[in-house]
């Protein structure tokens, strides 16, 4: 990990999210430097979902800017935001269950790319996680928890994001099954993709990131780099307390 300060590849301004009266999402500005884990940690409803969900096109924000590399790319339909780079892993998976991991691949790659490039990617994702390659016939549903994990990340690499939103990696996994996600990340991150990780849990968060941002009721409240966060006592108090 280094500090080295590099160009922001997503930049987000001000941004706010609602739901009817709900405002989620209150006047939020943070950045992800290119190469970089960035996490956004915080506490149930915080909005940390309602975030990746606005840069991914799955909720129009009510106001404010993203950057992606410079361009605007605030309020993108989902189909043009995977293709302007935000990649999405969503919380809970969202896998096919009744469909074959190939075809959960397929699915999420067919309309953006030839038949034979598709194969060609998909193909490069079996072999980085090989255990999906092994299971490509079979029901997604039959996966365990951390190979669907496994899958949500090669549909989402699938279209060679520039950035990468996760969304709770970590959750309903056991603790063995967490370590090999969060090395899984840290893998991708070395191969080059900048990250943009919301997570509960915390402490791994803090200690895979390089900058953290901590989010309540809307806004932030914290930032910092992600070591300094994790020695910060009202940090401490709030995440990281309690055998987290
Ligand atoms: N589709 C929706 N309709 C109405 N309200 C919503 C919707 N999605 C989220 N909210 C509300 O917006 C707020 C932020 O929710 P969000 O899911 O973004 O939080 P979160 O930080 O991801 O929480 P969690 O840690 O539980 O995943 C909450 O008050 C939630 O109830
Ligand atoms: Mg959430």
């Amino acid at each position: 990990m280094s500090d080295a300060p590099a160009l922001p590849l997503l930049e987000i301004e001000d941004l706010h999210v609602a739901y009817g009266h709900v405002e989620a999402v209150r006047g939020v500005s943070l950045s992800v430097p290119e190469g970089s884990i960035v996490t956004l940690i915080g506490p149930n409803g915080a909005g940390k979902t309602s975030i990746l969900s606005a840069l991914a096109g799955l909720h129009r924000p009510r106001a404010g800017t993203v950057r992606l590399g410079g361009a605007d790319v605030t309020g993108l339909p989902a189909h043009r935001a995977v293709a302007a780079g935000l990649s999405l892993v969503p919380e809970g998976r969202a896998i096919l269950g009744r469909m074959t991991v190939e075809e959960n691949l397929v699915l999420a790659g067919e309309r953006r790319q030839p038949p034979g490039a598709l194969l060609a990617a998909i193909d490069e994702q079996c072999r980085r996680f090989p255990i999906l390659g092994e299971r490509r016939g079979q029901l997604a549903g039959s996966l365990s928890g951390g190979q669907q994990q496994m899958l949500a990340f090669a549909r989402a690499l699938l279209a060679r994001p520039r950035i990468l939103l996760l969304d709770e990696p970590s959750m309903g996994l056991s603790p063995i099954l967490v370590g090999q996600i969060f090395e899984m990340v840290e893998q991708i991150h070395r191969e080059g993709a900048t990250i943009l990780l919301v997570e509960q849990n915390a402490r791994l968060a803090l200690s895979v990131a390089h900058h953290a941002y901590v989010l309540e009721h809307g806004k932030l409240v914290l930032s910092g780099p992600a070591r300094e966060l994790a020695e910060d006592p009202r940090v401490q108090a709030a995440y990281l307390g309690g055998g987290h």
